[in-house]
C-alpha cells in the first residue's frame, strides 16, 4: 500500500510475503489518518517478487535437517534492497524473538530516525547469513513466540507512529501517557456518572483542574504500586513519587498502628 504524502512524512516500509496483513491494519483507525494527513507514510514490499523460480519460493529446508521450513535470504535482501533504494537512511530492523525488547524508549529511539524498514520472518526463522549485510538491529515485542513478525511489525508501526508529531490529532496525547514510561495510567472515566453503583470519583466533576492533576498523579503511582511494582524498583524516583508513596505508608501506618 502507498499513500501520497508530502517529504515530512515519517516513512516505515514492511518487507513481508503477507503484504494484506499490513494493509489491513492501515486501512484502519488512528494509523490510516495519520497516513492522510501525511505523518507517515506507509509501504510494503514483497519478498516473493524478487524470486527467481518458477513457484517463487520464499521458504525452504533447513540444512542440518529438523522441522519447520527458513526463508530463503536472497529474496529478503533483495526486498530489503529495493526498500533501501526507496529509503536510504532508514533503520532495518529484523522482526525477530531473538532480537532486543522493544519498549516505549525503544519506540522514542525509532521515532527519533529518519525511517524504518521492518522485516518479518515467517516459518521456523530467517536463514542466519540475512544479518550481516542486511539489517541494522533485531527486535523481538517480548518473550513468547509469534508464527510470524508481521504483528510484531505492526506493533512496533503502531507504538513508534503515535509518537510522530501530528499522527495523534491531538499535541499532548502522547506526552500525557501519563507521567510517561515510568508510572502506569491513572484510571479514566466517561459518561454516565454511575455504572454499576460505581459513581466516578467526585474530584472529576469538581472542576478543579490542580486538585484533578494531583488526584491523576496519586492515582497513578499507586496503581503502578498495586499492578507493576517492578516499574518503580530499581529506579531513580521522582520526589513527586517518593512524596505520595510517603503518604500512603504514613496513613497505612496509622490504620494498623
Ligand atoms: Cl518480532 N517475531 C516472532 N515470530 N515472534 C516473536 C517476536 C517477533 N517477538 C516476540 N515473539
Amino acid at each position: 500500500m502507498t499513500t501520497a504524502t508530502p517529504p515530512s512524512a515519517f516513512p516505515f516500509t514492511v518487507v513481508t510475503i503477507f503484504p494484506e496483513f499490513v494493509d489491513a491494519y492501515a486501512g484502519h483507525g488512528i494509523i490510516r489518518r495519520a497516513a492522510e494527513a501525511g505523518h507517515i507514510a506507509l509501504t510494503t514490499v514483497n519478498p516473493r517478487d524478487f524470486t527467481t523460480d518458477r513457484h517463487r519460493t520464499t521458504d525452504d529446508r533447513p540444512y542440518g535437517g529438523g522441522p519447520g521450513m527458513v526463508m530463503k535470504a536472497a529474496p529478503l535482501a533483495k526486498a530489503v534492497d529495493a526498500a533501501k533504494s526507496r529509503m536510504p537512511h532508514g533503520l532495518v530492523a529484523l522482526l525477530t524473538p531473538q532480537g532486543k525488547s522493544f519498549t516505549q524508549e525503544t519506540a522514542g529511539d525509532l521515532a527519533g530516525t529518519d525511517g524504518l524498514i521492518l522485516v518479518c520472518g515467517r516459518y521456523e526463522g530467517v536463514d542466519d547469513r540475512l544479518g550481516l549485510n542486511h539489517v541494522d538491529v533485531e527486535v523481538s515485542i517480548g518473550d513468547y513466540i509469534l508464527t510470524g513478525g508481521e504483528l510484531a511489525a505492526m506493533i512496533v508501526i503502531d507504538a513508534v507512529a503515535r509518537l510522530i508529531p501530528g499522527a495523534l490529532g491531538n499535541e499532548d496525547s502522547a506526552g500525557d501517557d501519563s507521567f510517561s514510561s515510568q508510572l502506569l495510567e491513572y484510571g479514566h472515566y466517561t459518561r454516565p456518572r454511575i455504572f454499576d453503583d460505581q459513581p466516578v470519583p467526585d474530584v472529576l466533576l469538581s472542576g478543579n483542574h490542580q486538585a484533578i492533576e494531583r488526584w491523576r498523579f496519586e492515582a497513578a503511582v499507586i496503581r503502578t504500586f498495586l499492578h507493576r511494582p517492578d516499574l518503580l524498583k530499581d529506579r531513580p524516583l521522582t520526589r513527586e513519587t517518593i512524596d505520595v508513596l510517603t503518604e500512603w505508608r504514613d496513613q497505612l501506618e496509622r490504620l494498623i498502628g
